[in-house]
């Protein structure tokens, strides 16, 4: 196994993987970006190539490629082992049945009830046909592996019974319901749907999402599989695994509401879109998509245009201080119907798309209202929104912009602002990394963390004996201690250091500034020292102890001067 590590290790680049997941941009020997483990809006996730590690700032999660895939996609290690290894095209001849984990048993699960739903797909006309008269292609079926689920009920259980899957896992994943009173009497999940597997954001299925083939008044449009162990309704958008790098690529993403939303804007080539999958966003969804991009072009459909003042997920997004905005569809329109009819004009209507701010005043402002009562629409419906934009300047700016459009004064507008309630929203606050280090504590770390960072550059810039010698000459006793705690600091000192330095030879300049700072620091507050010594001799009336402190005391202050004249 550890060879298996060290080959992929060495075969994967961890700037190209984190740069997969998240967006990075080089910061001098580094790359930076925001932290996908916490909630953050300014950069502090530094990734080093050169030592194959990341570290974040801000909530200080680090680690190497497979911690990354670990924690990323929420795998075991084995489980970020595998994903690794697929991508390094390493084999894992080691894995035998044995070593396999609960949730890898369970995605084999689910890996052959789509083989069969794709399997039942391919012999049933009628499904097929309505896929293809909805405008789908063979092609976008195979690569969204779109399936069917059999107008029966038990066809899925028995197939996967004969494979050797236990009832119980079957369960577990959701694919089959136990009959009500019974203790071993099963039925299928899912009956004569059109079957969508839905991934998680490494690309392999959890859950499913079947749509009705042939509607009926008891049964709802869609059907999706329960939570289960792997299916986590609040973390999963659909589609996430296929849109993921066009959306970095573009710098936004583009939410729909409805699979077949989805499914048909890849097909037209609009490959940076996911869908809602018709619920509201959670923070965690947002999270996933700002990990990407800070941007989201929302494209619903033009009648239901769910673009209450409620908009929990807008609400949500904004107060995460992602750029929001809305595409209006035609009414009577999804996106499905406009990329199969028209791309240009689905295309079109995005770029078309406003703030979300704009796009509720807009929405006011057709409507003809008088003064009094547009005010009090802005003040409930849109003042809310722009109550959560994080930053003063954006306020500042719908704010202007408000006041333009609807003719109140801006100093009215900031006012009612005051007074509008911030709606909840369930984000917790920023992480907040406060470091409070002294004078002197930061001259020593930053003293400390070159030295570190010069013993693990090959070949080293400066003379690492003379430095560490020097530190020691200032420090005396306490150089081992402190080295020993800067030591269990090392990746946090390292990357500090270097993105201080950010690939510029700054540091052998400051190296002298640093030491000799040092030193005046130690002996400012040795001379205090002994001026308390002397006070108290003084009080004493001790003449001996007087004077050897006096004594002292002017040797200090003298070092002191030379030190500042040197
Ligand atoms: P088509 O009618 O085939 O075009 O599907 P659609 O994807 O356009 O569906 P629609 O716009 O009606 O709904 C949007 C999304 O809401 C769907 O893709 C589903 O994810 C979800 N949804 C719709 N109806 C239901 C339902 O009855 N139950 C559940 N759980 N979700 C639904
Ligand atoms: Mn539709």
């Amino acid at each position: 196994m550890s060879s298996s590590v060290e080959q992929i290790k060495s075969k994967i680049d961890i700037v190209s993987l984190v740069g997969s997941y998240i967006k990075l941009e080089k910061a001098g020997a580094n790359f930076k970006g925001r932290c996908p483990f916490h909630n953050e809006k300014t950069p502090s996730f530094f990734v080093s190539p050169d030592r194959g590690n990341y570290y974040c700032f801000g909530c200080q999660a680090k680690g190497d490629i497979f911690t990354f895939v670990q924690e990323f996609e929420g795998l075991d290690f084995l489980g970020a082992l595998k994903v690794l290894a697929d991508k390094a095209g390493v084999t894992l001849e080691r894995f035998e049945k044995g070593e396999k984990t609960e949730k890898d048993r369970l995605h084999q699960v689910l890996e052959q009830t789509l083989f069969f739903f794709e399997k039942k797909l391919s012999e049933n006309p009628p499904a097929l046909e309505y896929l293809y008269k909805r405008g789908l292609t063979h092609d976008t079926v195979a690569h969204f592996r779109i399936g069917y689920a059999p107008s029966d009920w038990r066809q899925l259980y028995e197939f996967l019974l004969g494979k050797g899957v236990p009832a119980d896992d079957m369960l577990r994943v959701g694919v089959i319901k136990r009959k009500d009173g019974t203790v071993d009497s099963f039925y299928d999940t899912f009956r004569g749907r059109i079957m969508f597997p839905i991934n998680d954001s490494s690309g392999r299925v959890v859950g499913f999402s079947g749509r009705i083939l042939v509607a009926d008044d008891k049964s709802p449009k869609y059907l999706n599989s329960p939570e289960t162990v792997l299916f986590n309704k609040s973390e999963i958008l659909f589609g996430l695994d296929k849109a993921k790098t066009d959306i970095r690529l573009k710098d936004y993403s583009i939410l729909v509401e409805g699979q077949m939303d989805l499914v048909m804007l890849h097909q037209v080539g609009i490959t940076n879109t996911v869908a809602s999958s018709g619920t509201a966003l959670t923070a965690e969804h947002l999270i996933k998509l700002r990990r990407l991009s800070n941007r989201i072009v929302m494209a619903y459909d033009g009648d239901t245009a769910g673009f209450s003042a409620s908009n929990r997920s807008a609400q949500l997004a904004l107060s995460l201080g992602m750029d929001l905005k809305v595409a209006q569809m035609p009414i009577g329109k999804d996106p499905a119907d406009l990329a199969l009819e028209n791309k240009g004009a689905l295309i079109e209507c995005l770029k078309q798309s406003k703030h979300i701010i704009d796009f509720y005043v807009d929405g006011l402002l057709l409507r003809g209202l008088d003064t009094r009562e547009l005010g009090k629409e802005i003040f409930q419906h849109v003042l809310p929104y722009v109550a959560l934009l994080p930053s003063t300047i954006e306020k500042s700016h719908f704010i202007k912009s408000i006041a333009q459009r609807t003719f109140i004064k801006e100093d009215a507008l900031w006012e009612d602002l005051k007074r509008v309630g911030v709606p909840d929203t369930a984000v917790s606050p920023e992480v907040k990394h406060t470091e409070i280090h002294s004078r002197v504590g930061s001259i020593e770390r930053r003293l400390f963390g070159i030295l570190m960072w010069q013993k693990s550059s090959s070949p080293p810039t400066i003379d690492l004996v003379e430095l560490e010698e020097k530190i020691k000459h200032i420090l005396g006793d306490r150089f081992q201690k402190m080295s020993d705690d800067f030591e269990k600091e090392k990746d946090l000192l390292l990357f500090e250091t270097e993105s201080y330095y950010n690939g510029t030879l700054d540091f052998v300049r400051d190296v002298t500034e640093l030491l000799s700072s040092l030193e005046e620091q130690y002996l400012k507050k040795q001379f205090a020292d002994t001026m308390v010594l002397l006070q108290r001799a003084e009080q004493m009336r001790d003449s001996a102890l007087v004077l050897r402190y006096l004594e002292e005391c002017q040797n200090i202050s003298q070092k002191i001067n030379t030190l500042k004249h040197t």
